[in-house]
């Protein structure tokens, strides 16, 4: 690509630089001067709605919107005047008028809100035009968030996030004039909404309190809290987190916008999962007594388990951990593997296979955002991994990439699929259709996850690649992306824990007279290693099972002894991303007393410490 010219203007007698396709704002804040926006957002399209971005350009009459008018070389700007101050104070009265504007009120009072520091650097004391006092609708039926109408502005921040970033377009415009408002998959709640995914990001893009997080409401004003930055603990992409905390608790989660992996976006495991779920969290260890849980200290639980450890030969203990656990715990736990038949770690069906025979794509992120062409087997990114999936929707919608799954579970995905095939022996005309639809592609990424890993699997990745290869010319390229399903199960897997990817199996060829699973704050306690049929029934013939566990859970009910653990936020370490890249998590939170390190625990059992 050849450089862009160089360009130069003047705003307000200051010489800028700037090149060729910017607009007069990227130009000015480029240059440090700080023109006022509502609507405006770096990452999105600029729009024009909101007008106080307005400057005036030498020899044309009409006032220009600085956002959306890209400079020309030698323009000559007046982006401060009296004049300029008068107008973008009516445009703040006017927007301040039409709607409840009751900043006490309102969670994002004192800082949080756009709307209301633009009305203080404009000296807004009150306004020239009467109050609308509307009474709009309040959409509170959303899991995770909230849209106060009334103190909607109208500037389409929302919008373009919902369709830009996350790919959906599950929001717009409805109605005309003063009944113009903003719809929900053309006139739904968001509790009935189909195609919004929960992702939050219209909410972290709002300017003023209309749209709002419940959890954090009223909570604290963000720029009262500290914030940390670290990675999310929900998937192996390992996107960046910025997290607001006060007194010891979050108030807050956003995406991290320096992040290479999702760039300030985050999906609803990162956003909320996080740590806006109710959840009974456990505090202290607790012993089974005559079949009901008492609290004990720390000290009576290491005997206990002592004396449960020793009624047990090693031969009949196994250790099962969880795959959100870093690398860090996994290099702790090699001092007392010996204590038991086998250490693994828990994966999801089929992942045991998928880690032993990934090659990991280091630039997975940057293919993926090439690709002109994208090729998904029996992975399930917008269940899983939901940047990746917005990701995958953007270049489908907006680059105008061809899409094929295979073996993927109905998503939204689908409307969006040139081919969507189940993972089936598949014949002649099919695999001719292939080609057709991808001929003429440069870029190929074809994503596996474990589901691609069975016999028919195998052999419909093969044939795939091997008709996407012959359909690609010099220069051009495929590459195939490995995706694991659980965070760190590469991380662990390197330190030599075997990927116990169907626990039913498992547990009946060992045949265990002591289970002892660190669950650690797995999301739902666990729960799901249980959907496994006749799991359940198998543990509950077991002698003894121990588990280490954030959260109650139907896990919890089984065991003989609980004892706590922190959360992902209590603790540091790093973690193996899907393209083996080494992350660091920081710890967020004090540990809370009464709460151990997991191999801390493991340790002092065995006294190794
Ligand atoms: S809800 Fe927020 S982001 Fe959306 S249009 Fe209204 S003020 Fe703008
Ligand atoms: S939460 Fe995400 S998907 Fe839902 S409306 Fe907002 S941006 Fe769109
Ligand atoms: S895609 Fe994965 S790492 Fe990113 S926010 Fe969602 S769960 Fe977290
Ligand atoms: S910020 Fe430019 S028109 Fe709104």
């Amino acid at each position: 690509m050849s450089p862009k010219k160089k360009i130069v203007i003047t705003i307000d007698g200051k010489r800028c630089e700037g090149e060729e396709g910017q607009t007069i704002l990227q130009i000015a804040r480029a240059n440090g001067i700080n023109i006022p926006t509502l609507c405006y957002l770096e990452g999105l399209t600029p729009w024009g709605g909101c007008r106080l971005c307005v400057v005036e350009v030498a020899g044309n009459q009409k006032l220009v919107t600085s956002c959306a008018t890209p400079a020309t070389d030698g323009m000559v700007i007046t982006a401060f005047s009296e004049r300029l101050t008068l107008l973008r104070k009516r445009i703040l009265e006017l927007l301040f008028s039409e709607g409840n504007h009751i900043c006490p009120i309102c969670p994002y009072n004192k800082g949080d809100c756009t709307l209301q520091q633009r009305g203080y650097e404009h000296g807004i004391t009150g306004v020239s035009y009467s109050y609308l006092y509307p009474a709009r609708p309040v959409d509170l039926t959303g899991k995770y968030f909230g849209l106060d109408h009334n103190r909607c502005i109208l500037c389409g921040r929302c919008v373009r996030t919902c369709d830009e970033i996350e790919g959906v377009h599950a929001l717009d415009f409805g109605n005309r004039g003063i009944r113009n408002q903003i719809v929900v998959d053309l006139g739904k709640t968001f509790g009935e909404s189909v195609s919004c995914t929960n992702c939050g990001a219209c909410v972290a893009n709002c300017p003023t309190g209309a749209l709002f997080d419940k959890a954090a409401a009223f909570q604290a004003p963000l720029v009262s809290c500290q914030k940390v930055v670290t990675i999310c603990p929900e998937c192996p992409l390992g996107c960046g987190l910025v997290v607001y905390t006060r007194d010891n608790r979050i108030v807050n989660v956003f995406g991290n916008k320096e992040s290479r992996i999702n760039g300030g976006h985050l999906c609803v495991k990162g956003r909320y999962w996080t740590w806006a779920e109710p959840r009974n969290r456990i505090k202290q260890p607790l012993v089974k007594l005559n079949g009901s849980f008492e609290v004990v200290g720390w000290e009576k639980a290491f005997e206990i388990l002592r004396d449960l450890y020793k009624a047990v030969p090693r031969e009949r203990r196994i250790l099962l951990i969880s795959p959100r656990l870093s690398n860090e715990f996994g290099a702790a736990l090699r001092e007392i593997t010996s204590e038991f038949k086998v250490v693994g770690v828990i994966g999801a069906r089929n992942e045991g296979g998928l880690v032993g025979t990934a090659e990991l794509q280091p630039d997975a992120i940057s293919f993926l955002e090439q690709a002109d062409a994208i090729v998904i087997v029996g992975a399930q990114p917008v269940r899983d991994n939901g940047v990746l999936a917005a990701k995958i929707r953007v270049a489908v919608r907006h680059r105008g990439a061809k899409l094929l799954l295979f073996n993927c579970r109905r998503s939204d995905l689908d409307q969006w699929a040139n081919i969507s095939a189940p993972l089936v022996s598949v014949d002649r005309a099919f695999w001719k259709n292939v080609a057709k639809t991808i001929s003429g592609v440069k870029r190929v990424v074809i994503i596996y996850g474990p589901e691609a890993i069975t016999p028919i699997g195998l052999t419909v990745f093969e044939k795939l690649s091997e008709v996407v290869e012959s359909s690609l010319k010099r220069g051009e390229w495929v590459k195939s992306i490995p995706l694991p399903r659980s965070t760190n199960i590469l991380g662990l897997a390197s330190h030599g824990y075997p990927v116990v990817d169907d626990l039913t199996a498992f547990i009946e060829g060992v045949s265990p007279d002591l289970v002892h699973l660190v669950v650690s704050d797995e999301p739902h306690g666990g729960v799901q290693w249980l959907e496994e049929r006749g799991l359940v029934d198998l543990l509950k013939k077991v002698g003894a099972i121990i588990v280490q566990g954030a959260y109650e859970s139907t896990l919890t009910e089984l065991a003989r002894v609980v004892l706590p653990t922190p959360i992902w936020a209590e603790r540091s370490g790093t973690y193996t991303s899907f393209e083996g890249k080494h992350l660091k998590a920081e710890r967020v939170l004090p540990l809370p007393s009464g709460v151990k390190l997991e191999e801390e625990v493991l340790k002092a059992i065995f006294q190794k410490t």
